[in-house]
């Protein structure tokens, strides 16, 4: 079946998920967001190459980073951004996804950027815009649901280019809840894409997805034993919000076990760098010392982001 993300001419249509994008795809992503860091350090921080786009940020889902970054980003590029206040829009007042979707049409809008609960919204927008023929708009998924991430597995990718160069020498780890995690899932799909050798998930057996097994990973139930030599430590939040449930013991006996503490680091290569997505729960997934401390790469991940999601929106706009 065509990639429902890729256009008849090849090009990126709608960013859905990373599953199956191309491996030329996303380096083209990674290379043209290179360029974008530097906008940030001048004193006009603008380009027009979005000059005169509608882009609407619809968030039924809170967030911080990824909402303020899609929306510099956007306004960097000289677009018109328009944040829909979910609480008090008409979706509140029983309005459906996709009748929303079609008045935001009707104001000429060019791009959707879109953060859901539930896993399949983005797509389903996609699908709506595609059988009414409105071609020309694009949709980002911002995230939905436990499915996809796909921004925010491009800006940890760029983040390791950054530090570790090249993907085929890597040992990689992701740590902590996969379960409920599309950061996970979105980083294990672009990090296989990329060819990473050695891809490594930890986690406790309750917070991993039934699926895990023909993920090509290797799992492992020890931190200790998982983090033994990595490049990379990908920490994941606990996501207490999507447990139905008792999975685990109280917080502080995960943060026992399962927290990334300076002694555990010290078990991964000397010069391991540490990702966490953000919001981190310190003290529960990740001690303050590494959080803070030298081989964090927490904060960069969050300025990258911003270049990142400026190329990823030029590419929809086919700029
Ligand atoms: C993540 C998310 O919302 O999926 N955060 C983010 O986008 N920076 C991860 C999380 O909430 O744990």
């Amino acid at each position: 079946m065509r990639n429902p993300q890729i256009n008849r001419h090849g090009e990126l249509q709608h960013l859905l998920t990373l599953d199956g994008l191309p491996r030329e795809i996303i380096n083209s992503i990674l290379d043209n967001a290179a360029p974008f860091t530097e906008v940030a350090e001048r004193e006009v921080k603008k380009l027009p190459l979005l000059r005169g786009k509608s882009i609407f940020n619809l968030f039924f889902e809170n967030s911080t980073r990824t909402r303020t970054t899609f929306e510099i980003a956007a306004k960097r590029l000289t677009a018109d951004v328009v944040n829909l206040n979910v609480s008090t829009s008409s979706t509140a007042k029983g309005e459906s996804l996709l009748d929303t979707i079609d008045n935001l049409c009707a104001m000429n809008a060019d791009m959707f950027v879109v953060r859901h609960s539930a896993s399949g919204a983005p797509v389903l927008i996609a699908q709506h815009l595609l059988a009414t023929g409105r071609d020309h708009v694009h949709v980002v998924n911002a995230g939905d649901g436990r499915h996809a991430h796909p921004t925010q597995g491009l800006l940890d990718m760029y983040t390791i280019r950054h530090y570790k160069h090249d993907f085929t020498q890597l040992s990689v780890a992701i740590v902590g809840d996969v379960l409920h995690s599309r950061v996970a899932r979105s980083q294990i799909a672009v990090l296989t894409t990329l060819g990473v050798p050695d891809l490594r998930v930890i986690a406790p057996k309750t917070l991993l997805p039934t699926a895990i097994d023909n993920m090509g990973v290797r799992t492992f139930n020890d931190m200790r034993e998982g983090l033994r030599g990595v490049d990379v430590v990908m920490m994941l939040r606990l996501q207490n919000e999507r447990m139905a449930g008792a999975l685990l013991p109280t917080p502080q006996e995960y943060y026992k076990v399962w927290g990334l503490t300076p002694e555990k680091l010290s078990l991964a290569k000397q010069d391991a760098i540490v990702m966490h997505p953000g919001p981190m729960n310190r003290g529960i997934e990740i001690d303050s010392a590494v959080a803070d401390g030298a081989q964090a790469v927490i904060l960069p991940q969050v300025t990258f982001g911003i270049a990142v999601r400026m190329a990823v929106m030029c590419m929809l706009a086919g700029q």
